[in-house]
């Protein structure tokens, strides 16, 4: 408890809040969020057409109805002159997301929200230590979580937490935490594994192929994974889905805190000379305007042929990122489960079959500069 307690006190320090509540990911602190809202069948749950499928599925496993909103090409997040039209007086909650890091118009988003009296929740799974108005992300909405999955701003392997402003939510919340599960002793000796893996076997040798293989063994369920066996491909809750945030995770995330802010100065250095490069070959980039408030977890790009690109990638051992290579990340094919119409998404739809993540705190960026601009004609 008291190694959960100081990761508690680091976090409300960064984020600058007072109401902080740890959970086993963060697709549970939004199933939580959710929960101490109200939200209950046939309410409708607003969220961007360009997600991780974790999302729909905790508002599905409260009964109630996602709607879905296309995404603007340049902020990867939620179009905002198409969501007034997506509101009913049923819509109960608008999620909206910092996709990569990059905010959304929250002022627009908020603004509308009062409006209609509804809920507004930031999914800030890819967002901390990014800012909006000067201040730490999640703090414009009336709730917000946070992962701290592999590859987040800073890992605990899994994991997520919610904060919130609101006192009413905040003391739901906390009757909330009573009836969850704990991590098991198998949890925590699975992630302790999983953690020294990470630290002293990956290098860009062993990247891809440690990668396919965890991702094959979590697919079975013979190694903790991000997610668990068959869970992203049912919209039906996992057993033991409700779980609580261990101390071996606190350990892991208060080691991984320390280096916080010299990494997120790397990730922004870098992400300058991936903008520098696209610009002189006359290529999207990152728009200035953006990036101010970008933490830059990822770098996106989109790429003429992906599987040409990310297997050039794996051939030069760069360690690209394929997050959200389906509208419902990472979901291919059929999406009617989750109330998904493809049709009525077509920038969600191109957008995920075009896009790459350029990693922002690689070893040696050179290598990767080098890569990109090798392959600049494979970019849009
Ligand atoms: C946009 C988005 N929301 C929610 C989540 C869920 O986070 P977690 O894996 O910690 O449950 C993810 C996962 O990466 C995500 O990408």
């Amino acid at each position: 408890m008291k190694l959960q307690q100081s990761y508690k006190q680091s976090l409300q320090k960064i984020l600058q809040c007072e109401n902080l509540f740890l959970f086993w990911k963060g697709r549970v602190g939004l199933y939580a969020i959710l929960k101490a809202m109200g939200i209950k069948q046939g309410d409708k749950i607003i969220l961007p057409a360009y997600t991780c499928v974790v999302v729909p599925n905790a508002i599905l496993y409260l009964g109630a109805t996602p709607v879905y909103v296309d995404t603007s090409e340049s902020t990867y997040n939620m179009d905002i002159n198409k969501l007034e039209a997506a509101i009913t007086d049923r819509t109960k909650v608008i999620i909206c997301q910092n996709t990569y890091g990059l905010s959304s118009n929250l002022e627009k988003i908020n603004s509308l929200a009062q409006q209609h009296n509804i809920y507004t929740i930031e999914d800030c799974t890819h967002g901390f230590g990014g800012f909006y108005q000067g201040k730490p992300n999640g703090q414009f909405c009336d709730a917000a979580f946070f992962s701290t999955q592999w590859n987040k701003p800073f890992s605990t392997g899994i994991g997520g937490f919610v904060i919130t402003k609101s006192a009413k939510i905040a003391s739901n919340l906390q009757q909330l935490e009573k009836p969850k599960s704990t991590p098991t002793l198998k949890d925590n000796l699975s992630l302790k594994t999983l953690y020294f893996v990470k630290r002293y076997l990956i290098n860009e040798f062993t990247y891809w192929p440690l990668i396919k293989l965890y991702r094959l063994l979590s697919k079975h369920n013979l190694v903790l994974g991000s997610s668990s066996g068959g869970e992203i491909s049912s919209t039906k809750m996992p057993e033991n889905f409700f779980k609580g945030f261990s101390s071996a995770q606190a350990k892991e995330g208060l080691r991984n805190l320390k280096t916080l802010t010299e990494v997120m100065k790397v990730r922004k250095q870098n992400a300058n000379f991936y903008t520098e490069l696209l610009k002189k070959f006359n290529k999207r980039h990152v728009a200035y305007e953006l990036y101010e408030n970008h933490g830059f977890l990822k770098y996106p790009i989109l790429v003429k042929d992906r599987e040409l690109f990310l297997s050039l990638a794996e051939k030069n051992r760069i360690e690209l990122g394929d997050w959200f290579i389906s509208p419902l990340h990472p979901i291919i094919g059929d999406l009617t489960s989750w109330q998904f119409d493809a049709k009525l998404f077509p920038v969600a739809n191109f957008v995920s079959q075009h896009v790459v993540n350029l990693p922002t705190n690689p070893d040696n960026i050179d290598r990767v500069l080098a890569f990109v601009e090798d392959n600049i004609n494979l970019i849009v």
